[in-house]
């Protein structure tokens, strides 16, 4: 479904600063698989992200993404395949329109046979409203508030929509759940495992939270220096305390990540 070859990413090519920050990077994602994927800060893994989506370009080696070669195509064309979801929840919609607004650009892009700029109908309303019914957030009769007014777990569940409204070929989540506070984290991680689980999306998801990591999806990666370094797929017994022996075992260090999060919740 989504297979990366020897994918390398320089910053600063060829200057006193140059850092090698994807390094021979290879990985074969299957149809529905959910991977959490797990590193120390600057290990590489929003830069993998940022590859995969086409906000910076790879050095060299292949992105194919259901038989596309999409390593150098334009970002906007890989956004009709790929939904993406940030740390920052201001990120991923528009604050000065509406919900109705934002659902609908999220929508149409994702029907060839209607453009940006087509005309919202009544049945579309009702699909928006039925979608948003599913969130749980009290949004459903909320079409026509500006986003902006939205709460950060609101804004955040929105986006989420958004990314998932036409059901994407992979989406890609980057610590989306890391700047709420830990219930409506919670509440915006159970709705992304029942999206996810529901529609059978294929989904990659950094996450800082190892008991996240553990919980949700089918596999596990970890990442450290631009390189993978284990890839867990029987996640039988994984613990926190023998993911951290592993990740120890496979780079001689601690995991070593700001973010983290050890604690259950
Ligand atoms: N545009 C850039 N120019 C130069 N260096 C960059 C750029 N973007 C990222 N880097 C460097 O690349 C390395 C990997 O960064 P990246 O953001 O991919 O790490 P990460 O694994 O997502 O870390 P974190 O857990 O802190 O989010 C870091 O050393 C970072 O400083
Ligand atoms: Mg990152």
């Amino acid at each position: 479904m989504l297979k990366i070859s020897n994918l390398n990413k320089y910053f600063n090519l060829n200057t006193i600063n140059e850092v090698k920050v994807l390094d021979n990077i290879n990985l074969n994602v299957n149809k529905a698989d959910f991977i959490t994927i797990i590193g120390s800060n600057g290990a590489g893994k929003s830069t993998l992200f940022n590859c995969i989506a086409g906000s910076i370009l790879a050095d060299s080696g292949s992105i194919i993404l259901d038989q596309n070669d999409i390593t150098y195509k334009k970002e906007y064309l890989r956004s009709k395949m790929i939904g993406r979801l940030f740390q920052n929840p201001l990120q991923g919609s528009a604050p000065n329109m509406t919900i109705e607004e934002n659902l609908a650009l999220a929508y149409l892009r994702g029907d060839s046979s209607r453009n940006s700029f087509s005309m919202i109908t009544n049945s579309d309303r009702l699909f928006f409203k039925e979608k948003l019914k599913e969130l749980n957030l009290n949004l459903d009769n909320s079409l026509n508030q500006k986003v902006g007014t939205l709460s950060g777990g609101q804004r955040q569940a929105l986006s989420l929509l958004m990314a998932t409204i036409v059901t994407p070929k992979l989406l890609l989540l980057d610590e989306h759940t890391a700047a709420l506070d830990p219930q409506t984290a919670k509440t915006v991680m159970d709705l992304t495992d029942d999206i996810v689980s529901k529609n059978k999306i294929t989904c990659l998801m950094i996450t800082h939270n190892l008991n996240h990591a553990i919980k949700y999806g089918n596999r596990i990666l970890m990442m450290e220096k631009g390189r993978i370094v284990l890839d867990l797929d029987n996640k039988e017994n994984i613990t926190i305390d023998n993911l951290l022996d592993r990740f120890k075992k496979e780079t001689g260090k601690l995991l070593d990540n700001d973010r983290i999060l050890l604690s259950s919740e």
